[in-house]
């Protein structure tokens, strides 16, 4: 077979799927062939996860049971909490979701069952209990009460809830579980590469997820939204913007939340998260990040369009989280609770179809070379 050498794999086919569409020059993104917009509108978090779990929607009693059987999973299992609550208050929320999700692995009495059921049953494991992970040790670094989840409440509602030790209103809950369907899941990203490069080993679903929360961490990756944040923070006034962007722009600086491997169009869960960031900045006195935004990509508009960057799902999602009430870094792990939905999916996909994956490498080092004694060297 002829080898071909693509930097950073781009433009290359790795595996197939039936879960998500992108047309990155129309600005196309469908889940098993719905268009996000219809989704953010219509659909729920629990309800996209069935979707992209089953390859259609649920009938009215099957998502009821589908719901039922991920709430029943809220809880930790015995000793997790106590594990959690070990943990040094200042660890990265990031760093302990990687490494909670991991442990989770030490209380399934099967954690190497690849068949499809047990993939199953792990995937309800991981995505029921990853909210209750983070609101957990969230609570345990402000010193606050930890706050039991509620099985009566979404997986949206009851992260907000057991966070903040309140009922999110409506609008928030909403706001959050629309965030979650727009991040569920995203073809061949980096971290789903990553779950389908782990799990093409026949290791096990838990070692796939730990590796693509490794890979979502990442500032390139999923972190950008808590780079986005930093740098609405880093900007004074809308009138500031212009300058802050070019000069960045003229040290070759990236500007996060901008541009994409695939899009070179408007990524649409942007225009979606755009409209949620404006009615929520305006709902909550936060209309200045906005302006700062919309201002940032004016500027990007004019300056590197062309090149076909535009705003991508991190842009607006940042002043969303922060209107939403969400501590800085506990951006990047909500897009881990939205994002198991697509990982796992992917991880039983590779399972169903796998071929182990192991590209090749261009070797540019030396050869023949003699092997000298220390003493000689
Ligand atoms: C996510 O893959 C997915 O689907 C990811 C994701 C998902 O749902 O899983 O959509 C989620 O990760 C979105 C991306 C979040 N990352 C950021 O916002 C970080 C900032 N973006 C860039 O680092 C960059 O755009 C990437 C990493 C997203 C994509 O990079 P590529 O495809 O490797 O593009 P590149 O770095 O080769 O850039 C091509 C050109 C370069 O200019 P030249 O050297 O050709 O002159 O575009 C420029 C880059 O300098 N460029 C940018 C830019 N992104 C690309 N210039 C300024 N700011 C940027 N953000």
């Amino acid at each position: 077979m002829g080898k071909t050498y693509s930097k950073g794999l781009e433009g290359v086919i790795a595996a197939e799927t039936k879960m998500s569409f992108i047309d990155g020059e129309k600005g196309v993104l469908e889940y098993v062939g719905i268009p996000i917009g219809e989704l953010a509108s219509h659909s729920t978090f629990e309800e996209t996860v069935f979707l992209l779990w089953n390859l259609r929607l649920p009938k009215k009693d099957e998502l009821a049971r589908f719901q039922a059987e991920l709430r029943k999973r809220y809880e930790l299992p015995a000793g997790m909490a106590q594990r959690l609550l070990s943990l040094p208050r200042d660890a990265k929320p990031m760093h302990v979701i990687r490494t909670m999700v991991s442990a989770l692995s030490m209380h399934d009495l099967n954690p190497d069952a690849n068949d499809i059921p047990s993939l199953r049953e792990k995937a309800l494991n991981i995505l029921a209990r990853t909210p209750t992970l983070l609101a957990y040790f969230h609570r345990y670094r402000i010193g606050m009460p930890l706050v039991a989840p509620d099985p009566s409440l979404s997986i949206a509602e009851n992260f907000l809830y057991m966070l903040n030790g309140e009922r999110p209103t409506e609008t928030m809950a909403k706001a959050m579980d629309v965030c979650l369907v727009l991040h569920a899941d995203h073809g061949l990203n980096n971290s789903t590469f990553s779950a389908r490069s782990v799990m093409s080993t026949q290791s096990d679903m838990y070692s796939a997820v730990t590796a693509a929360i490794g890979s979502l961490k990442g500032p390139l990756h999923g972190g950008a939204n808590e780079g986005v944040m930093v740098m609405l923070n880093e900007i004074p006034s809308v009138d500031a913007a212009e300058k802050y962007v070019l000069d960045k722009l003229a040290r070759k600086d990236k500007i996060m939340g901008f541009g994409h491997r695939i899009y070179k169009s408007y990524d649409p869960r942007a225009k979606h998260l755009q409209v949620l960031a404006r009615q929520l900045a305006s709902d909550t006195g936060n209309i200045a990040l906005y302006d700062k935004s919309k201002r940032i990509e004016e500027v990007m508009a004019t300056a590197v369009a062309a090149k076909g960057i535009y705003p991508n799902v991190d842009f607006y999602s940042a002043t969303t989280y922060h209107c939403i009430g969400l501590p800085l870094d506990m951006f990047t792990p909500v897009f881990v609770i939205a994002r198991i939905g697509g990982w796992a999916g992917h991880v039983i996909e590779q399972m169903g179809d796998n071929r182990l994956f192991r590209p090749d490498v261009d070797y540019t080092g030396p050869h023949g070379v003699a092997y000298t004694p220390v003493t000689k060297r």
